[in-house]
C-alpha cells in the first residue's frame, strides 16, 4: 500500500503575513487527516518561518528547487540541499516544468539534482510532463520516458526511487490553465510511469508514489485520486487557499 501524499507548491507567491495566515488556518483543518502525508513548499525565503509555523502538526515542508552542486561554495544565488535540510525541509521539488521551460533545466541537470537531493537526505519530488504540442503529436510517452530515463540511468537515481523519492506527473498544458487531464488520461500516464519503473528494476514500480499535478481543485481531486496509480497530488494555485488545500488532502484520505 502506498500512503497518499498531497504537496502544495506555492511557487513565487505569498508574504510573511499570508504564509502565517495560511498555515494557521491549515493546521486545524488537516489535524485529523493522519492517513495522508501533507507538505507545503513555500518560496525559499519563507521556509524557516513556515517550518516554525507548522511545528506541532504533521505538515512537512519542502523546497521548490535546489542547487546542482553540493557546496558549500561560490554559487551566488543558489540554495544547497544541506541548507534546505538545515532549515527543516523534508522534501524538495526537482525539475518542475517552470524550471525546465523558463530556467533552461535539462533532463541531465534535473537528474543530477534529484540524486544530490536524495543523497543529502531530502526526499526529492521529480516532476515529469509533456507540452501541449507533444501530447497533440502523440509524443507524450516518449517525452515522459526520456525525462524518467535520465534519472533511471544514474545508480543514485534508482537508489532514490527504491528508497522514498516521489514522482509527480504534471502535464504542462494543465498547469495553471484550469484544464485538467481527465482521470483516465492521467491514469494512463501514471500506469506508463509505473511500468517503466518496474521494467527498470523489479519491485520499483509498486513502491513509488506518483502524484498528479495540473489544475487540481477541491472539486476534481476525488475523481483523480480514485484512479489506481494516482497516489495524491502536487497542487499549485489551490494550495494557496487553506480550505481548498485541506479539502484536497481529505480527498486523498478517502482514496
Ligand atoms: P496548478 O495547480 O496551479 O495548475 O499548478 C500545478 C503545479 O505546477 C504544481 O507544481
Amino acid at each position: 500500500m502506498r500512503r497518499p501524499f498531497v504537496a502544495g507548491n506555492w511557487k513565487m507567491n505569498g508574504s510573511k503575513a499570508s504564509a502565517d495566515a495560511l498555515i494557521a488556518e491549515l493546521k486545524p483543518a488537516v489535524a485529523s487527516l493522519a492517513a495522508v502525508d501533507i507538505a507545503v513548499c513555500p518560496s525559499a525565503v519563507y521556509i524557516a518561518q513556515v517550518v516554525n509555523a507548522v511545528s506541532g502538526s504533521a505538515i512537512a515542508v519542502g523546497g521548490q528547487n535546489l542547487c546542482d552542486q553540493a557546496g558549500p561554495g561560490a554559487f551566488t544565488g543558489e540554495i544547497s540541499a544541506a541548507m534546505l535540510l538545515d532549515l527543516g525541509c523534508r522534501y524538495v521539488i526537482v525539475g518542475h516544468s517552470e524550471r525546465r521551460a523558463l530556467y533552461g533545466e535539462d533532463d541531465a541537470l534535473v537528474a543530477a539534482k534529484f540524486v544530490l537531493a536524495h543523497e543529502a537526505g531530502l526526499v526529492p519530488i521529480l516532476c515529469l510532463g509533456e507540452l501541449l504540442e507533444e501530447r497533440q503529436s502523440g509524443a507524450t510517452e516518449a517525452v515522459i520516458a526520456r525525462q524518467l530515463d535520465a534519472v533511471l540511468a544514474l545508480p543514485g537515481g534508482v537508489r532514490a526511487l527504491a528508497d522514498n523519492a516521489v514522482i509527480a506527473y504534471e502535464p504542462v498544458w494543465a498547469i495553471g490553465t484550469g484544464l485538467t487531464a481527465s482521470p483516465q488520461q492521467a491514469q494512463d500516464v501514471h500506469a506508463f510511469i509505473r511500468q517503466r519503473l518496474q521494467a527498470s528494476q523489479a519491485g520499483l514500480g509498486e513502491g513509488v508514489r506518483i502524484l498528479y499535478g495540473g489544475s487540481v481543485k477541491a472539486d476534481n481531486a476525488g475523481e483523480l485520486f480514485a484512479m489506481t496509480d494516482i497516489d495524491g497530488g502536487l497542487i499549485g494555485g489551490a494550495s494557496l487557499q487553506a480550505n481548498d488545500f485541506a479539502a484536497i488532502c481529505l480527498s486523498a484520505v478517502e482514496k
